[in-house]
């Protein structure tokens, strides 16, 4: 196989980074790749061991340990949080060797990360402060410094496009980690300003690794069958906090440990509008567990029960894409593959 991109169909936080992770190691990828556009977007996975990885920087599939880590051109390194993630990560996984940003991926200085903190506007919009769009602001004025600049990196960069292009081309997997979701897109989400600085699509990512759109063989869409939003902009069929506390289903973001809003159920216009632009070729339902309690730590095909099912039977009816995944709590050991 070639490229395996994962992309959110509504607004994030529906479990990408876990979904990669069980891609990568099941397909013993060559490469795990971060697209996106830098550390806003924060991604967990919890075992069942009660161990977690959680990174804001570097992609999630590394835990088949001949897995390469990249970070594409187009996202924007951090150079602090890169260390830090790789100084936790390193004593259990072996990372620093396996590591490496594209020598032309914008750098975040300190100051940007102050520039959005300060920012009314942006804080009113929910910002996660991380500098990730100051410095995407800067590099399209041509201002940014590169990763190639910062001599703290340069034992940590590569030509990761020509890599993974390169990869391809041998016939090997590789796994492609988007970042937040579909409708926080910069220029194609209906709630601008109330978006994030660029676009989270299929397109968008392999753009952000440079990856040959003739490489891509499958999207996996995550879908959250409760979705939940940060930030401000519209929630379909939002839950009051009430209601989620009363079914013991708040969430609180990886990143910024904001409580999310949570909705009741699928919007399916969003969901279509997703489809329709990330073309995917196969689905994760998420967080299935809030959906129906009863399912919560399964761990086999055999423990779904019939509002899980049903939804799995209506998500594959509308859209006529397989439902290959379905992720039932907290855990890493409770996504199950069903297809
Ligand atoms: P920014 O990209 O940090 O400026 O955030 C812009 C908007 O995108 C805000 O509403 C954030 O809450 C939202 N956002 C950014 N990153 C994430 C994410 O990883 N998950 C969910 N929402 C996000
Ligand atoms: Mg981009």
């Amino acid at each position: 196989m070639s490229a395996i991109i994962v992309v959110d169909a509504f607004w994030g936080d529906s479990g990408k980074g876990k979904v990669a992770a069980f891609l990568a190691q099941k397909h013993q990828a060559a490469y795990s790749v971060r697209a996106g556009i830098g550390t806003n977007a924060g991604h967990s996975i919890l075992f069942a061991d009660g161990s977690e990885i959680r990174t804001r920087q570097l992609p999630c599939g590394f835990l088949h340990p001949d897995t390469q880590l990249r970070v594409g051109s187009g996202v924007a390194v951090d150079p602090e949080q890169f260390f830090a993630e790789l100084d936790q990560l390193d004593p259990s996984y072996r990372l620093r060797e396996r590591t490496r940003v594209d020598y032309r991926c914008p750098l975040i200085l300190p100051e940007y990360r102050q520039r959005e903190a300060t920012d009314v506007f942006l804080q009113e919009h929910g910002t996660t402060a991380s500098g990730s769009g100051v410095a995407r602001a800067e590099f399209a004025l041509r201002k940014a410094r590169q990763a190639r600049d910062e001599h703290v990196l340069a034992d940590y960069t590569a030509d990761v496009a020509r890599e993974l292009n390169e990869s391809c081309l041998r016939g090997e997997t590789i796994v492609v980690e988007g970042s937040q979701g579909t409708h926080l897109s910069l220029a194609l989400s209906d709630d601008y300003p109330d978006c994030t600085s660029d676009n989270c699509t299929t397109a968008a990512f392999a753009d952000d690794v440079g990856l040959n759109w003739r490489h891509i063989a499958e999207v996996c869409l995550v879908v959250k069958a409760l979705p939940s939003r940060v930030g401000t902009g519209p929630l379909p069929l939002q839950l009051t906090p009430a209601e989620e506390d009363r079914r013991d289903i708040a969430e609180y973001g990886v990143a910024t440990g904001r409580r999310r809003r949570k909705a009741s159920g699928i919007s399916w216009p969003h969901l279509e509008t997703a489809v329709l632009l990330n073309g995917p070729t196969q689905l994760a339902l998420t967080f299935c567990d809030h959906l129906d309690p009863e399912v919560a730590n399964a761990r086999h095909p055999s423990a779904l029960t019939a509002p899980v099912r049903c939804l799995i039977d209506e998500l594959e009816t509308r859209f006529n894409i397989p439902v290959t995944l379905c992720d039932c709590g907290v855990h890493f050991e409770n996504l199950i593959e069903i297809a």
